[in-house]
Formats: structure tokens, C-alpha cells, sequence
């Protein structure tokens, strides 16, 4: 088995180690490219980061049709999600402050499995109220956050934290001791520090102190690095090399979804984009979405007919709705939207 799937009906810390998982990603990490990364091995997946003060006054609507879950928003579905990625779930927030922290985490936890907190998204939109990699340097906010939710969470939700290192390694260790008391079951570490720009190479060289370090606590928190991985042979190698419990993976996977396998799909637009914009109007997601994600996808290995690309990616970006002839015409016939809902529904369960 390429990664490890949880068996029991929620998870601990144990369903954190040995896997391979989906990191959360704003609008790519949308739900049928979860499903797809579940379907494809990825034992884990993170949604993308979600704001507290956003998620308090959603609406929940269930699609009878469908079962797919949307948390909407006063125009759109700001998440949306389906019962069948539930054991596998975490739902990442956004927060400076741990009553709001504690009411978004309130509203969804039934539809998740766990809760992980964002302490690293360096944008300005973040940092300013104090969310994402503020938190690094603040880190009694950090920990007040961290303790609410665990404290407030009923024990079968988990409580994470996805943090970036800091400059210095003993300040590191300083701030990843405290977060490791505050009760948490993993740890992800993006091994890049905050000014870091994605294309600098990760510092993965750094997280074999830090693994070694939380392991000496003896609470059993693992410790998943973040930062380059390209798949399943990729992150065995970073294992090997940090000592880490997982890995979990971003671009990639925003590349190429099925990453997580031992074989991932080579040529994504023949294979992938059709069945991805099949599952995704079946899902009704949103068509903008739905777009920009398939825009993402790319094969590492060109074997497509570059021909044969290019016409698909035209019609994608002259089509206005899943309905649009020449997108229709462009993915051609193959297995229905429910079909391949289905077929994922038995490959994850
Ligand atoms: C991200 N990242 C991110 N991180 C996070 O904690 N919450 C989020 O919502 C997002 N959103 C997001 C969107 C997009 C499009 C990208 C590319 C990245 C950061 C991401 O989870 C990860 O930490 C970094 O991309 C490093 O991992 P890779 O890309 O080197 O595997």
C-alpha cells in the first residue's frame, strides 16, 4: 500500500504517521481535487484555509441529490465539502484569537476529523490581523489558540498546527516545545521561514533536530514536513533524510493530484481533466473554480500529443459553464460525474 488510511472512526496521532497528504491550499485545494488526491493515495487532506470570522455566520446547506456540503457565504459556497473525505478531513483555520477560533472550528466539526490552525501564510491579508505567520512571533496567541480548541474540541476531533521555521534553530525548538504542550497531535513544518520565497529551495535539512526534539517529549505528536516534496518516491526519500512521521505535499499535487500514487497519472489532460470536470459538475462546483484548478494541472512528463493539449486548454478557456458545447465536445465521453464519484467512494473507503 503506497500510504496508510485510517481505519478507526477518528483519528489520533498514530493516522499521522506513515501518510502521505494533501497540504491545504486556497482555491486549489478544492473538493474534487481532494477526492482525487484521496482516490489516488494521498491518506490525509487538509481543506484550504479558511478565516473564523467567515465561517460564523455560514450557512449549511446539504445538496439532497449529491450529499455535498456547502458552507455558504452572502454569494457563494466559501467550502464545500461531501460526507465520503470526512474521516480523512482537516480543516484548517485562520485565526488570531481563540473564541473566534473555537466558534468556526464549532460550526464545521461534524463534517471534519480535525482541526489544524494556520501559522504560516506570510501574505499581508493574513499577517495584518495577526493570523498565519504573525502568530510565529506571537507565540501566547499562538498557544492560547491551540489550548481552546483542544480544550473546546470533543477528544474525536484533532487539533494541529501547520507552522514555518523561524531563523534561528533554537528559537525553533523553543516555539515548537511550547505548541507541543499545548496538546496537539501533529505537528506540519514547512521548512521554509517566512520571508522565504516558494522557488528558494526548502530548508529540509533542518527538521531532523526538530522530529528528534518532539519525539524526546514522549507525547507521541507527529511531525510531518512541508516544503518540495513531487510524490510518493519523493517523500520517501525525505523521510529517510529528516526522520519525519509524514510528508505533505502542495504544488505538486496542484500539478498533478494523483502525486500520491507509486503510479501517477502521466499524461494529466487526457486523463485527469475529463474525469476531473466530470466529477466536478456533478458535483456542482463552482464552474470559476473548477477552471482555475484544472488550469493548475500540468504532466511532469509530456507524452499528450502537445496538439491535443492545446485544444483542450483552448476550449477550457472559452467555455463559460460545464454545459458549453465546445468544452463537451473538448472532454469527449467517459465515465459520468456520478460514475466517477462513485468509483471514488469505493476506492477511499
Ligand atoms: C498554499 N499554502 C497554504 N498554506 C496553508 O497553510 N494554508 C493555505 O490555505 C495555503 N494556501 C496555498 C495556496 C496555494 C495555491 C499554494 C501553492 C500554497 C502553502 C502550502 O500549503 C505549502 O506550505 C507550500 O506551498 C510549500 O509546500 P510545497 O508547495 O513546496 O509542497
Amino acid at each position: 500500500r503506497p500510504a496508510k488510511k485510517p481505519k478507526l472512526s477518528h483519528l489520533t496521532s498514530e493516522d499521522f504517521k506513515n501518510g502521505i497528504f494533501l497540504a491545504p491550499m486556497v482555491r486549489s485545494g478544492a473538493l474534487p481535487t481532494r477526492l482525487f488526491a484521496l482516490k489516488h493515495g494521498a491518506s490525509l487532506v487538509w481543506g484550504p484555509e479558511m478565516v473564523d470570522k467567515a465561517m460564523l455566520h455560514a450557512e449549511r446547506v446539504v445538496d439532497p441529490l449529491t450529499g455535498v456540503i456547502s458552507y455558504n457565504g452572502q454569494s457563494r459556497a466559501m467550502f464545500t465539502t461531501h460526507p465520503i473525505e470526512r474521516p480523512y478531513l482537516i480543516f484548517q483555520i485562520g485565526s488570531s484569537d481563540p473564541d473566534l477560533a473555537v466558534q468556526a472550528a464549532k460550526t464545521v466539526m461534524n463534517d471534519v476529523s480535525g482541526i489544524d490552525l494556520n501559522c504560516g501564510c506570510p501574505k499581508p491579508f493574513s499577517t495584518h490581523s495577526g493570523m498565519g505567520a504573525a502568530l510565529l512571533t506571537n507565540p501566547d496567541v499562538l498557544c492560547s489558540i491551540l489550548t481552546a480548541l483542544r480544550r473546546e474540541m470533543p477528544p474525536e476531533i484533532t487539533v494541529s498546527a501547520k507552522i514555518r521555521l523561524l531563523p534561528s534553530r533554537e528559537d525553533t525548538l523553543k516555539l515548537v516545545e511550547r505548541i507541543v504542550n499545548t496538546g496537539i497531535s501533529t505537528l506540519t513544518v514547512h521548512c521554509r521561514t517566512r520571508n522565504m520565497r516558494d522557488r528558494e529551495p526548502a530548508m529540509v535539512e533542518r527538521l531532523r533536530e526538530i522530529v528528534e526534539f518532539v519525539e524526546g517529549m514522549g507525547k507521541g505528536v507527529a511531525v510531518v514536513e512541508n516544503g518540495d516534496c513531487t510524490g510518493w518516491e519523493d517523500a520517501r526519500r525525505i523521510r529517510a533524510l529528516t526522520g519525519a512521521h509524514s510528508v505533505m505535499v502542495a504544488r505538486a499535487a496542484e500539478s498533478n493530484p494523483s502525486c500520491f500514487s507509486t503510479t501517477p497519472l502521466q499524461d494529466v489532460e487526457k486523463t485527469l481533466v475529463p474525469s476531473y470536470i466530470r466529477l466536478a459538475e456533478y458535483l456542482d462546483n463552482h464552474w470559476g473554480l473548477t477552471k482555475f484548478c484544472v488550469n493548475q494541472f500540468h504532466s511532469s512528463h509530456v507524452v499528450v500529443r502537445k496538439a491535443d493539449a492545446k485544444a483542450l486548454r483552448q476550449a477550457l478557456s472559452k467555455s463559460k459553464s460545464y454545459t458549453d458545447p465546445v468544452l463537451k465536445e473538448a472532454i469527449g465521453d467517459g465515465v459520468s460525474g456520478k460514475e466517477e464519484f462513485d468509483q471514488i467512494a469505493n476506492a477511499i473507503e
